[in-house]
């Protein structure tokens, strides 16, 4: 049996069954998705089997309550982002979703020939093909910043891109790719100052920062649940109010209407108008669990552990033979997402060697190819910490990345 001590492990139904096997898994793709809190999984089995009845919809207690629990988790998203008073919340079924409702309500209607769109090479494909979408219907154009040696954005970039054609900047705060925190709250300064507005993807960050939406004041903020210890299938949208109310909907229906004439409607207020359909209640209970969690624990400790994981994961892959880190190769401004390669070997066959070791770790391009041909590589591994995570996974990855080019027969002699 596996002897993993951290106190956060408890709490998780999957790594409870795994720390009694002979081999537990290390899960280190936390980037892709996050494992689940008892406290999740209980706030949405409770939903369905006590509350579980269409929000907004029904005059009776068990709607009502429904209703309740929707609108109480949306003050609880406020609060846990400190979102200021004059900003909304939106539930989505995920980022993509949030992006996609920003290039097709906002992009197509507010950009048009001439205009630009300022965003990183590095940016994941749901920030950025939607922005191809909106480039190629509008004529505006799309520029790239690109990454400076330690895969981050200077202001110097940020400064020399901007011109009084930009009227959108879109970046994720922390990169999927490189684990790079990115200067948004100057980027978000500058842009302003030349009256563009900004969409920050927060995906990768609200896992491991503190956000406080009030103090960064972006035009919108994005991220999802699943990466956030929720379910799958609910995502946050932000935005500020007047923005919002300039916006047409971007899914039409159910519950997103006012008053329905034979050929014309008008829409409800925001946050209702950008929500048709029934919401993902299950989900949106789970991530009301996922929040509860996590404001339980002391945050600023779980990142500070978060911190020593990566730096230590830093420091022992790069004593392994062979092993390249791509990007950042320092522990500065960066969260716990590490790409890598090995020398001679293909990414997909390294992850494919380490899951017989039990470890879990992507590879592929993370859905960022432009970023990886800026890199100049066709794929990388990435290995992608949390609070759960130990550094006993860390020795046991490094052992196993070890052994991996002798399965190809390759010696020890070569360096790249
Ligand atoms: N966006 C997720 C990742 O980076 C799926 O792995």
């Amino acid at each position: 049996m596996s002897r993993v001590v951290n106190p956060y492990r408890k709490d998780f139904p999957l790594f409870q069954a795994e720390d009694q096997k002979e081999l537990a898994l290390a899960y280190l793709d936390n980037a892709a998705t996050t494992q689940k809190p008892y406290v999740t999984l209980l706030a949405e089995q409770l939903y369905y089997e006590s509350k579980n009845a269409n929000p907004h919809r029904g005059a009776y207690d068990l709607s009502v309550e429904a209703t309740m629990l929707l609108e109480e988790t949306r003050d609880m998203v406020k609060h846990f982002f400190t979102v200021p008073k004059e900003g909304e919340i939106i539930f989505t079924k995920g980022a993509t979703e949030s992006l996609n409702l920003l290039a097709y309500s906002y992009g197509l209607t507010h950009l048009k020939q001439g205009d630009e769109i300022l965003l990183p090479i590095s940016e994941h494909h749901s920030n950025l093909v939607p922005w191809q979408m909106v480039a190629k219907q509008t004529g505006c154009k799309l520029v790239y910043l690109n990454l400076n040696e330690e895969a981050n954005i200077s202001l110097e970039e940020v400064k020399g891109k901007l011109s009084n054609k930009t009227k959108l900047v879109t970046l994720a705060q922390v990169s999927n790719v490189t684990g790079s925190i990115y200067p948004v709250a100057e980027i978000i300064r500058l842009a302003h100052e030349k009256g563009a507005i900004v969409i920050v993807d927060g995906t990768q960050a609200v896992p491991h920062l503190q956000v406080d939406i009030t103090e960064l004041n972006p035009d919108f903020y994005v991220c999802s649940g699943h990466k956030l210890y929720g379910p799958m299938g609910v995502g946050i949208l932000y935005g500020k109010m007047d923005l919002l109310n300039q916006m047409s909907p971007f899914l039409y229906g159910g519950d997103m209407i006012e008053y329905v004439e034979d050929f014309s409607a008008t829409y409800a207020p925001v946050p209702q108008k950008f929500e048709a359909g029934t919401q993902n209640m299950g989900s949106i209970a789970g991530l009301r669990g996922a929040l509860t969690y996590l404001e339980e624990k002391n945050r600023n400790q779980l990142f500070q552990y978060e911190e020593e994981l990566s730096n230590y994961l830093l420091e022992q892959l790069k004593k392994v033979p062979h092993v390249q880190l791509v990007g950042n190769k320092t522990g500065n401004n960066r969260i716990g997402v590490v790409p890598f390669l090995v020398e001679d070997v293909h990414p997909h066959d390294v992850v494919t060697i380490l899951n017989q070791d039990r470890i879990a770790i992507r590879a592929g391009h993370h859905c960022a190819q432009p970023l990886h041909r800026h890199l100049d590589v066709l794929a990388t591994c990435r290995v992608s910490l949390s609070f759960y995570n130990t550094k006993e996974e860390i020795d046991r990855l490094c052992e196993s990345l070890k052994g991996v080019r002798r399965w190809f027969g390759y010696g020890s002699e070569r360096t790249i």
